[in-house]
């Protein structure tokens, strides 16, 4: 008697619904400036998810689209995940002078101080900035003020990470350090992120589990981030050029 065949795996892409689906998006800007015309985007598992494109291609409108600080001319945003943006410039996104008075910013109302402690210490330590709660924010260095940005994400339960070209200010060492916490938090075996991040640099194409193009508007398909790589030269300015 021949054995039946194992039915393949079903990883949680088959179990849940997929993290986020962009449908057929459009978006004008008030003055009628066309950013993204019929934009689509499956991302079918948590993981790192990585967008590149020339200057103006529509990358930045649609993640605060993603973010529900814009809404759409047309099409639809399907996802279940609650949403945080990450910018370019933590100085943008930081607010309050200590590390913890910051996090404690972004909290829910309803907490305990207790709870509201302990999920400032657990933020702090899932970014590797354990025990610097009291750390005034300006003293710290620009891969530690975008980790903090990120704890900022973390504390308030946010489970899609929308990263605007979060290294793109930061040296080598520090742009390591922020691509290898985020690459954790979305491999990570109980509840991974999904993280969309944009990029100039290409050579974080390399640590991303799909990337893809976007060009005027629209987004191209899947594809391997070091493959892609390949394919785009970078100019003089470091950015990915058709
Ligand atoms: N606040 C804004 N007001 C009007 N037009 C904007 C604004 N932000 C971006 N745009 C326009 O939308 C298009 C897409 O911009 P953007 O999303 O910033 O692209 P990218 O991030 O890929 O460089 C561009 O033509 C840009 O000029
Ligand atoms: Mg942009």
């Amino acid at each position: 008697m021949i054995a039946s065949q194992p039915l393949p795996e079903e990883g949680p892409a088959s179990v849940f619904p997929p993290p986020l689906v962009l449908d057929s998006l459009d978006f004008a800007w008030p003055g009628g400036k066309t950013a993204l015309r019929g934009c689509g985007l499956r991302i079918e598992r948590p993981g790192l998810w990585m967008l590149v494109g020339s200057n103006g291609s529509g990358k930045s409108t649609l993640l605060r689209l993603i973010a529900g600080l814009l809404q759409p001319c047309g099409g639809a945003i399907h996802t279940q995940l609650k949403p945080a943006l990450v910018f370019q410039n933590p100085d943008h996104q930081l607010l309050l002078p200590s590390c913890a008075s910051d996090l404690q910013l972004g909290l829910p109302e309803q907490l305990s101080a207790a709870q509201r402690q302990a999920r400032v210490e657990l933020a702090l330590e899932q970014v590797g900035l354990a025990g610097m709660g009291a750390r005034p924010i300006h003293t710290l260095s620009g891969g530690q003020k975008q980790r903090l940005a990120i704890a900022g994400a973390l504390a308030t339960d946010a489970e899609l990470l929308l990263l605007d070209e979060p290294t793109a200010l930061l040296d080598p060492t520090s742009q390591q350090e922020v691509i290898t916490l985020i690459r954790r938090l979305c491999s990570r075996s109980e509840a991974p992120l999904t993280a969309l991040w944009i990029t100039h640099r290409l050579e974080e194409l390399d640590h991303c589990d799909g990337a893809a193009r976007m060009d005027a508007g629209r987004i191209g398909p899947w594809q391997n981030g070091a493959a892609l790589r390949v394919g785009l030269a970078p100019l003089p300015t470091g950015r990915a050029e058709r």
